[in-house]
This record gives structure tokens, C-alpha cells and sequence, in this order.
């Protein structure tokens, strides 16, 4: 049985040392074997010029923000997955980390893009990909991939048992759809998402909060409110998410005929 958890809370926009700061507090009293922060959790979200995007982007793995979360990772012995502007010489990716005590462990680009969020990233060119952590395989997605079903099944195909899904929701329909996939899956799903509003640019964005731990079964083990800031906790135990087998004829992924 593991310890999972989210991060939820309030990014102020442009204050990456800040924000940082506080996800070291917010973390301090944790015991957490993983922890999952919402998406662009230190840059903030609503970017309004290239410049800025520029200007937030970081190097992985030799920008600030992942060099502290593997401390603090290391410090606090816990694997931690967050969504961070990335700049890859001179392209930007909506992308997330995957950190652990041992140290930066790979990165996921964000496959389908969310609106203005089209303007600013370049779509993830890579693959939906499965970092075995020790206790638990898992998987990575970022937020809008929610709308396509195939993130988590293929996630789930490749052997996901965790999906950790940093989330920057201004929508209220990916919590609920969250369970669904848990349950044609039979995954465990974190959705770490953000709270506040970001005006900016003439804009206003309103972030939905509620943050989620979902189970096999269409469980929700965990939600949070829609503006407080905290960390949420469940035991899993992700023996749950091992076998496929629904009764004695049926099997989640055996039984897929996608060729149909
Ligand atoms: C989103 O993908 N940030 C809605």
C-alpha cells in the first residue's frame, strides 16, 4: 500500500521562485510516497506574449525549478510529478516532470494542446510513456488529454497502473470523466489541479479546483474543494489496478476488438 497525493493550490503568475516556495511548504509535514502538483505549477498559466513564455520556459533538467524539485524529492524521499514550461533550445513544451529521491527520472510534453495554449507550445513529440517508480507503475498525461479517452488507455495498455495528471481546469466535466476512465481502465488516476484566477491581458480565467484521487471501479477515493489550498492523501493499494479480469468471461483489454 502506498501513499499518494496531490498538490492543490493558488500558482501566482511569473513568480517561479515563489511558487516553489510554496510547494516546499505545502509539502513540509507530508508523508508521501508520490506526490502529484498541477500543470505549469511555477510559471502560472496565462501567458499573454511569446516574450513571457520565453522568459518562464526552463531548461530539463537544468532549469531551477526541476534542480529544486529534486531536492526536494530527495529530501522527502518521494517521487514527485509537476507541470513546468519547458524550453527545448527554441521550442516551448507544456510539459511535466517526473522526479524521485534518486533524481530526474524523464519528461512528458503535452500532446493535445487547450485553446491559447495552441499559440504559446509546441505539441509533445513524444509518446505516452511508463515510468516503472518501484512501488507502482506510472504514467503521465497533462489536463485537456482527459477529452481524449485514448491517453489513458494507452497509458493503461502500456502498463500504467498510476496515471498522474497535472491539470490547470477551467472546465467542470474532467473529474467525472476521470472516474470513467478508472473504471474501463481499472487505473488509479491523480488529477492535481490548480485553484485562483489569472487576469490578464484584458483576460480572466477562473481555475476549478477540486482536485481528485480516483480508483478502479469508479471509486473517488479523494476530492477536494474548488478553492482552498491543500494536499490530499489516499491509500492505494495498486494491486487494484493489476488485474483486468471483470468476471469469469470478460476482459478489460483482452476482449477490445479495435480493429473492427
Ligand atoms: C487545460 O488543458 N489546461 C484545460
Amino acid at each position: 500500500v502506498m501513499r499518494a497525493g496531490f498538490v492543490q493550490f493558488n500558482p501566482r503568475f511569473g513568480d517561479v521562485e515563489g511558487n516553489l516556495q510554496r510547494i516546499e511548504e505545502l509539502l513540509r509535514n507530508c508523508n508521501l510516497d508520490i506526490v502529484v502538483l498541477p500543470e505549469l505549477c511555477t510559471s502560472g498559466y496565462l501567458f499573454t506574449s511569446h516574450g513571457e513564455v520565453e522568459s518562464l520556459a526552463e531548461e530539463i533538467p537544468d532549469g531551477m525549478s526541476t534542480k529544486r524539485l529534486c531536492r526536494i524529492a530527495r529530501e522527502r524521499r518521494m517521487v514527485i510529478v509537476a507541470g513546468l514550461a519547458e524550453r527545448k533550445g527554441n521550442l516551448f513544451f507544456n510539459s511535466a516532470v517526473v522526479v524521485t529521491p534518486e533524481g530526474y527520472r524523464g519528461t512528458y510534453r503535452k500532446i493535445h494542446l487547450f485553446y491559447e495554449e495552441k499559440l504559446w507550445f509546441a505539441p509533445g513529440d513524444g509518446e505516452f510513456q511508463i515510468y516503472d517508480v518501484g512501488f507502482c507503475k506510472i504514467g503521465v498525461m497533462i489536463c485537456f488529454d482527459w477529452i481524449f479517452p485514448e491517453s489513458v488507455r494507452i497509458l493503461s495498455l502500456k502498463g500504467a497502473e498510476l496515471i498522474c495528471h497535472p491539470a490547470n481546469l477551467v472546465l467542470p466535466f474532467c473529474q467525472d470523466a476521470m472516474v470513467t476512465r478508472c473504471l474501463e481502465n481499472r487505473v488509479f488516476a491523480i488529477t492535481a489541479n490548480r485553484t485562483g484566477v489569472e487576469k490578464r491581458g484584458g483576460k480572466s480565467l477562473t481555475f476549478t479546483g477540486m482536485s481528485q484521487i480516483a480508483a478502479p471501479g469508479a471509486v473517488i477515493l479523494l476530492r477536494s474543494t474548488e478553492d482552498r489550498e491543500e494536499v490530499g492523501v489516499a491509500e492505494i493499494d495498486v494491486d487494484g489496478a493489476r488485474n483486468k479480469q471483470v468476471n469469469d468471461f470478460n476482459n478489460l483489454f483482452k476482449d477490445r476488438r479495435p480493429f473492427l
